[in-house]
């Protein structure tokens, strides 16, 4: 185990999942299947934007790029953003100068809004399900809000893993309110025990600032 992983001190706060609010943004947090997740984010994509910048103060984009950015240089490689949703990584990822990626979301309303945001290609998939595209296609991907509450749990790593070509990389948020408890710290040194993956780095940031709440920012090497 990395001394990074020991260094994490996961805290209990903000769970929007035990909220009695029914805003849009906690609508998706307590979805109870995966229907009422799509309507969930039919209902948000539009306000989507302006509610992570103006309720959650949501990081996780350009930490995610960024972090990214520290392990993969080269801007013409081929990347997936797997829950893409509006496009807010494709935007991070433009302005580093990348050029070659798509976007693919289980919502079509959060997909049309990221039309314009860089993508080649931008399709319908459900990480849940096996993803409409063949293994080995990318050089990396990133999966960013993804892994939270009601929505993808760790069995999905493995789909990550098969989309991406060996020696790449992936790149991944976890919210820290579901790491432990939906058993996202053992299935990431599970999947190194077994040699799937290397662990790069993983570190506790800052995530959603205006709720208080970290993520867990994972970047994996596919072996
Ligand atoms: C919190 S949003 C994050 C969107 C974007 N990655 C960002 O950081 O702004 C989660 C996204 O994951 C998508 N999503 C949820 N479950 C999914 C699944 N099973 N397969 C694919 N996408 C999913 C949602 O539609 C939504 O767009």
């Amino acid at each position: 185990m990395s001394k990074n992983q020991k260094d994490l001190k996961l805290q209990d706060n903000f769970d929007p999942s035990k909220s009695k609010n029914k805003d849009n943004l906690l609508g998706v947090y307590k979805s109870q299947n995966e229907d009422e997740l799509i309507s969930a984010y039919k209902d948000w994509a539009l306000v989507y934007d302006k509610d992570n910048d103006d309720v959650l103060g949501t990081v996780s984009q350009p930490n995610s790029v960024k972090i990214f950015h520290e392990y993969l240089k080269d801007s013409k490689l081929k990347i997936i953003d797997v829950g893409c949703g509006t496009g807010l990584v494709g935007l991070e990822l433009k302005n580093l100068g990348f050029s070659n990626f798509d976007g693919i979301d289980i919502s079509q309303e959060m997909i049309d809004v990221a039309q314009g945001r860089g993508y080649n290609s931008l399709f319908l998939g459900n990480l849940n399900k096996s993803l409409p595209i063949g293994s080995n296609s990318y050089d990396a991907a990133l999966c960013v809000g993804v892994f939270t509450h009601g929505h993808v749990g760790p069995e999905r790593f493995s789909e990550l893993v098969r989309i991406v070509k060996p020696e790449g990389i992936i790149c991944f948020t976890i919210n820290e309110n579901v790491y432990e408890s939906q058993g996202f710290d053992v299935a990431i040194k599970h999947l190194e025990s077994l040699n799937i993956w290397k662990v790069l780095n993983i570190r506790k940031h800052d995530y959603m600032v205006k709720k208080n709440v970290k993520g867990i920012y994972c970047v994996v090497k596919v072996t």
